[in-house]
């Protein structure tokens, strides 16, 4: 449809799903970020001047600087993610911009992208698919590529959410003890559907043989694991990360894996992000890291594309949106 006065005019920061760039290309005049990689800072600037609505990721700060640049005109603001850390709430709020989200439609994948990374990481599979590839199989010796089981392990979750909840059904399947903690207990009969047992910050670092963060990125979580996070778990202890890179302190985990204070970690997001391939933690073998494909998966990544295209076509309308940032209504 050709561009018209009275349609509003969206940019896209991605190349989000054809199922979500259609939903808005009905309503509105449509442009979108043809690269792979974010719009630099001054360019998303530059991009969203005279724009009625945006659809971003969670590399798009929103906030008072980015509005005042589109001008006017912008009225709402939609991220094809379920985080939401990158508005800034107060200014959206005093801006009157209305803040869209995508909760709920990746909980199953992300769960499932976790417990990829905990048995990659536990079994080595990375580093196995390495030593073929580079012909060491038949010259290998037989405490090559030994790992550490799953069954029969214990998993400490932090963050008992619903990614932190679909981590620890899967858990169950594997015979594994579950402990959790989050600043809330669940109720009881949640602990016992889910076999899962509250216990302090240090309890859980020292009692688990798996940590996994399901936690946001909020002022209490920044680097939550930290130098002391980290001696506090097992020597045979393996980390997984797939909710924020900010969660985890990158130097002191470095240094944890260099001096053997944890066994392994797994990282689905990183800090920095994107997490550069000459950077040391992506360079060794007991750091797997993959880049923040936790929602990466057709279905999943079409359900959220529809989602953050309705909320984006509510707020533009001037509805209540399906599924509004928290603190922004
Ligand atoms: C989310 O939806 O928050 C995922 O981490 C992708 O950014």
């Amino acid at each position: 449809m050709p561009p018209s006065a009275n349609r509003p005019r969206v940019l896209v920061t991605r190349a989000i799903p054809d199922v979500g760039i259609d939903l808005l290309r009905d309503a509105a005049d449509v442009e979108v970020w043809p690269e792979t990689l974010a719009p630099s800072r001054a360019e998303l600037l530059r991009l969203v001047r005279g724009r009625d609505g945006l659809l971003v990721l969670p590399s798009e700060r929103i906030d008072e600087e980015l509005i005042e640049a589109a001008g006017p005109t912008l009225r709402a603001v939609s991220s094809f993610s379920v985080g939401f850390e990158h508005f800034d709430v107060a200014a959206c709020v005093r801006y009157g911009i209305a803040c869209g989200h995508t909760p709920g439609v990746l909980t199953e994948t992300t769960a499932d992208t976790t417990f990829a990374l905990l048995m990659a990481a536990a079994r080595r599979i990375s580093e196995a698919e390495r030593y073929v590839r580079a012909d060491r199989w038949s010259g290998g010796g037989i405490d090559d590529l030994i790992g550490v089981d799953i069954h029969g392990a214990t998993l400490g979750i932090i963050g008992l959410g619903r990614i932190g909840q679909a981590v620890a059904r899967r858990a169950a399947g594997f015979g594994m003890d579950v402990l959790y903690h989050s600043p809330r207990r669940v109720p009881e009969d949640l602990e016992v559907e889910l076999r899962a047992r509250w216990v302090s910050l240090h309890d859980l670092l020292a009692g688990s043989d798996f940590v996994s963060l399901h936690a946001p990125h909020n002022d209490a979580t920044h680097h939550l694991i930290d130098e002391a996070a980290l001696k506090l778990m097992k020597p045979t202890a393996i980390l997984v990360n797939t909710a924020r890179g900010s969660l985890v302190e990158s130097t002191a985990l470095l240094e944890a894996l260099r001096q053997g204070t944890i066994r392994a970690a797994a990282l689905d997001v990183t800090d920095p992000e994107p997490m550069p391939p000459e950077h040391p933690l992506a360079q060794r073998n007991d750091c797997l890291v993959v880049p923040h494909i936790g929602s990466a998966t057709v279905r999943t990544r079409e359900r959220i594309a529809v989602m953050a295209a309705q909320n984006l076509l509510a707020g533009l309308g001037g509805e209540p949106l399906p599924h509004a940032v928290p603190g922004t209504t």
